[in-house]
């Protein structure tokens, strides 16, 4: 039984992805036969690590500028014998052109999603593919929602934004409400087992997770999260 609250202690991604939706990006990006592969804003490197470990010639760069989850990333790379193939480091400034870029869940690094979207042309070779991660709004939100929130486009504003810039959409998905639950549930419950193990005295964690779970409650459903495949076409 867990009793220590953790730090994303029981996440795979710090998104909601589940595994068989991590799998199927992985298929989809090894059959472009990255040898470089960039992940900015990496957390503790799931992705890129499940991607080096289908790539066994490739070499990955994850950035991420939060101490703690680059050294949980180090660790696992250790477990899966993979040290010799990625480094991470915290400076997304330290990021070089590869052949596949990964940006989940972290277009903040650049700025909005429109900064982020051309900025990562830059990190793209020609040829290579972008797995980019960002909000949506599936359906309209509540003024509260909103508030919370901020702006967001809908899926097809999204992709019109992407085309914008002259990524090619190779494929897109959709997180399910069955990966947001996991997803949601997941991030909670760290807070929720030190309400377990510590009672009335763990106030704070019980506050947390009350509030996010009321918060994710009403935008369940509403907000939406795309992992869009886009490619750079070989000739710009
Ligand atoms: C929502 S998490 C997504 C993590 C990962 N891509 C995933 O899906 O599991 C966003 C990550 O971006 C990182 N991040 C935010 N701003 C950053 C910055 N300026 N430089 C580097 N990393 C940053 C955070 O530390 C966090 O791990």
């Amino acid at each position: 039984m867990a009793s220590n609250a953790g730090y994303y202690d029981w996440l795979n991604f710090n998104s909601p992805i589940s595994d068989c939706t991590a799998d199927r990006l992985v298929r989809l990006q090894v059959a472009n036969s990255p040898s470089t592969i960039l992940d900015v804003g990496c957390g503790w490197g799931e992705l890129l690590l499940r991607l080096l470990t289908a790539c066994p010639e490739a070499e990955g760069h994850g950035i991420d500028h939060d101490e703690a989850l680059i050294k949980r990333a180090e660790s696992n790379a250790e477990q899966r014998g993979l040290t010799d193939r990625v480094r991470f480091s915290p400076d997304a400034g330290a990021a070089a052109p590869a052949d596949l870029v990964v940006n989940v869940g972290a277009e903040h690094v650049f700025g909005t999603v429109d900064d982020a979207l051309v900025a990562l042309w830059d990190l793209v070779h020609p040829g290579g593919h972008l797995l980019f991660g960002y909000q949506f709004w599936e359906r309209p939100p509540s003024a509260e929602v909103k508030a919370f929130i901020g702006d967001l486009p809908d899926l097809p504003q999204l992709l019109a934004k992407v085309t914008d810039v002259g990524w090619r959409p190779l494929d897109f998905v959709v997180s399910s409400v069955q990966e947001w639950d996991e997803f949601e549930s997941g991030y909670m419950r760290d807070w929720e087992e030190m309400v377990l193990a510590k009672g009335d005295t763990a106030v704070e964690a019980r506050k947390r997770a009350d509030e996010q779970r009321a918060g994710y409650l009403q935008r369940r459903g509403v907000l939406g999260f795309a992992l869009l495949t886009l490619g750079r076409p070989a000739d710009t």
